[in-house]
C-alpha cells in the first residue's frame, strides 16, 4: 500500500494564516513575486513555480484576512546526521514592514520547533538584505558568517550570503 501523503497543517499567527499552496493561489503568488521590491532578493520564478515538486519541501501561502499577501517555505535537511531544517519568505510590497514578516518566521519556527522538533533552524538572506536580517535576528537567529558569491542574481553577477541559524532553546517566541 502507498503511504499516505502528508498534507501540511495550516498555520496560524495573530494576523497571518499560513495554508498549503493550492492551485487557485499561484496567479497571484506569481505576481507577487515578480514585483521589484520580492524578485530583487529572490529570484524570478521559473515557469513551473509553484507548483514544481521539492523533495522534503513543503510550501505555504501566507494569508492576512482574504488576502493573499506572501509565500513562506521550509525543508529539511534528509541526513539524521545533520538534521535541521531551513525556511525562505516573501511578503507582497504592500505588506512589507508592518511585522508581518516577524510573524510569519515565528509562527515556522514554532511549527518547527514544536510539531517537528528541529532543534535547530537555518535561514540564508543576501547579506545586503537589511530588513529580512533584521526580522530573524528578532526571532533568534544568530549570523553564523558571509558566505562569499554565494547566489546569483537577476542580473548574472554573485552576491554574498548571510548564513544564520537558530536553536531551539534561543527561539524569541
Ligand atoms: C524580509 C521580509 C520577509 C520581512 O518582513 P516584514 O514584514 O517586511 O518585516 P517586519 O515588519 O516584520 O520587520 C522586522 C524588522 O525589520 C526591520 N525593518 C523592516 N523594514 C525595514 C527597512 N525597510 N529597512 C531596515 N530595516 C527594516 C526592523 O528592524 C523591523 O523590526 P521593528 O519593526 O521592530 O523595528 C519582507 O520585507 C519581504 O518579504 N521582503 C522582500 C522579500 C525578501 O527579502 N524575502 C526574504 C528573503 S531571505
Amino acid at each position: 500500500m502507498a503511504p499516505t501523503p502528508e498534507v501540511p497543517p495550516e498555520l496560524a499567527g495573530p494576523r497571518v494564516l499560513l495554508t498549503p499552496v493550492r492551485p487557485e493561489h499561484r496567479d497571484r503568488l506569481r505576481e507577487i513575486h515578480r514585483q521589484p521590491e520580492v524578485c530583487r532578493w529572490w529570484q524570478v520564478p521559473d515557469d513551473d513555480w509553484p507548483e514544481a515538486e521539492e523533495q522534503d519541501t513543503v510550501k505555504y501561502t501566507v494569508m492576512e484576512g482574504d488576502q493573499i499577501v506572501g509565500f513562506a517555505q521550509w525543508y529539511q535537511e534528509p541526513d539524521p546526521d545533520y538534521r535541521h531544517a531551513g525556511l525562505d519568505l516573501f511578503l507582497s510590497s504592500e505588506t512589507q514592514g508592518r511585522g508581518l514578516g516577524t510573524e510569519v518566521v515565528r509562527v515556522l519556527c514554532a511549527h518547527l520547533i514544536d510539531d517537528h522538533r528541529f532543534h535547530r533552524l537555518v535561514i540564508d538572506p543576501k547579506l545586503a538584505n537589511t530588513p529580512a536580517i533584521a526580522c530573524y535576528r528578532k526571532v533568534g537567529f544568530k549570523d553564523v558568517g558571509v558566505m562569499r558569491e554565494y547566489e546569483m542574481n537577476k542580473d548574472g553577477a554573485w552576491d554574498d550570503g548571510l548564513l544564520m541559524d537558530l536553536l531551539a532553546r534561543e527561539f524569541v517566541r
